[in-house]
């Protein structure tokens, strides 16, 4: 029998629990507070000894309440902070995270200093909230994972200080994560996928396609050459004063501009999607975006208002960016699948295609990708939405994925740093560049509706 307090979230059908060797009720919460609050640090300044003399009292035999790993997984890349506890076999034990969306709406934008200080006023909470929700203590976790690349420099900072920290009080190996091998990943924890797969990954900060061959191997075919699409959506909805329009208010500009374009018609404005004469895998979204900033600016003149005022035309605008930057989405990842099959780099029986980040959950360029799978008979695979943006499951299981592969578990965090840019390259380039598919199909994208 279960004693109660054992667990805030209940195990799941299947999960194995021992006969419980638990403290009084409350004194997890009490002693994983007291960590954080000292993990904290320079944020808040609680009794050093106390936290010992806790920790000495408390005579935890790790992988006595559960038999599967379990990882703390920390995410504070951009502007979400957030954590979760996942155990080996994928059940998510605790989640919580904290969205600075609503906050950079207001200011036009991620203000790097305003970003790090809401982390900073988070992340002990955030923290605490996913491991109270899961129901362990932090003597029980089998490792600390945290996003160290790429990202904000100041937001990648308040959560690898904060974790390192927690990783010399609690004494548990750390895990540094890949912000977008854990997004490659997450599709694992949802999903019976095995490797290889292509990836896709859209999102504020980054778009590239991949074959991932490994937990840590990936091949690189294509990425965006400028800005990625989630950035260049919401520069795009900002311009369009989005932000003002009552449906839209509280959405990010990606989300705003999937609404708006619901009530509006794309053929007001032909636009071409980039790149088009390009043999290559890579995209490009800034032109798309000086395009839309020229129409908005003749509208404007037409409409006879000031900039910042909503057009009566914004519907129709979004609604054509949304559909260019589909079809290019959807035209650059024909190419990738068509390549990955000339050069048998995926299973020719199961050809899978995985698409993640923010700009995944967007369900007209879904629709784009499901005609380019269905017509190179691929399976076309999406974690749920609020896996496709970041989150802190994602950066667990990627630390469970490591855990299990045996990679990059370390011991001594001496001179581990975060990395803002890809200074390491984690994966390896394929020139696919210059290579020709030559059995290049003509799809319709104009077929989306
Ligand atoms: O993956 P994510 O949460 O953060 C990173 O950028 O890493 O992605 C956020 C981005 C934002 O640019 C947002 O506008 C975009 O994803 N986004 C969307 C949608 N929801 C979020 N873009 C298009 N359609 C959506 N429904
Ligand atoms: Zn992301």
């Amino acid at each position: 029998m279960l004693q109660k307090g054992q667990w805030s979230v209940l195990p799941r059908e299947g999960r194995r629990v021992l006969p419980p060797v638990v403290p009084e009720e409350g004194i997890i919460c009490r002693v994983s507070m007291l960590i954080l609050n000292k993990t904290a640090g320079v944020f808040f300044q609680p009794a050093k000894r106390k936290v010992y003399e806790f920790l000495r009292g408390f005579n935890f035999h790790p992988g006595t309440l559960f038999l599967h790993k379990l990882v703390l997984g920390i995410e504070t890349s951009c502007d979400d902070t957030a954590a979760a506890v996942v155990d080996e076999t994928g059940n998510v034990l605790g989640e919580a995270i904290h969205s600075q969306t609503e906050v950079h709406l207001k200011t036009g934008g991620i203000i790097p200093p305003v970003a790090q200080q809401l982390h900073r006023e988070n992340i002990q909470r955030i923290v605490q909230e996913a491991l109270s929700a899961s129901g362990t203590s932090p003597s029980e976790l089998s490792a600390i994972a945290t996003t160290i690349k790429p990202g904000l420099a100041l937001s990648l900072g308040v959560g690898l200080s904060f974790s390192l920290q927690l990783v010399e009080q609690l004494k548990k190996p750390f895990i540094p994560i890949h912000h977008m091998e854990a997004h490659a990943l997450t599709i694992r924890l949802t999903n019976k996928v095995e490797f290889p797969f292509l990836v896709l990954l859209i999102s504020g900060g980054h778009c590239l396609l991949a074959v991932v061959r490994g937990v840590a191997d990936f091949l690189l075919l294509g990425k965006s050459l400028d800005i990625a699409p989630g950035d260049m959506l919401d520069k795009v909805a900002r311009r369009l004063s989005l932000i003002r329009h009552p449906e839209c208010s509280t959405m990010s500009g990606g989300k705003a501009i999937e609404h708006l374009a619901l009530q509006g018609n794309r053929f007001h404005f032909d636009i071409k999607p980039p790149m088009q004469r390009a043999k290559n895998c890579d995209f490009s979204f800034s032109g798309l975006q000086h395009i839309i900033d020229k129409i908005i600016m003749q509208k404007e003149k037409e409409e006879g208002i000031e900039k910042g005022q909503m057009l009566t035309s914004a519907a129709d605008i979004a609604a054509a960016v949304q559909h260019t930057t589909a079809c290019h989405i959807a035209k650059r990842t024909h190419r990738a699948i068509l390549f990955c099959k000339q050069k048998d780099l995926l299973s020719q029986s199961n050809a899978t295609l995985v698409v993640s980040g923010g700009v995944a959950s967007n369900l007209y360029v879904r629709r784009a990708l499901e005609i380019v799978t269905e017509a190179t008979q691929c399976t076309l695979l999406c974690p749920p939405p609020r896996l496709c943006t970041d989150n802190g499951i994602m950066i667990a299981w990627n630390g469970i994925e490591r855990l299990r592969a045996g990679l990059g578990i370390l011991h001594n965090t001496e001179g581990i740093r975060y990395e803002p840019k890809y200074v390491v390259p984690f994966i390896i380039f394929m020139q696919a560049a210059f290579v020709k598919v030559k059995d290049w199909i003509l799809l319709s994208y104009a077929l989306l509706e």
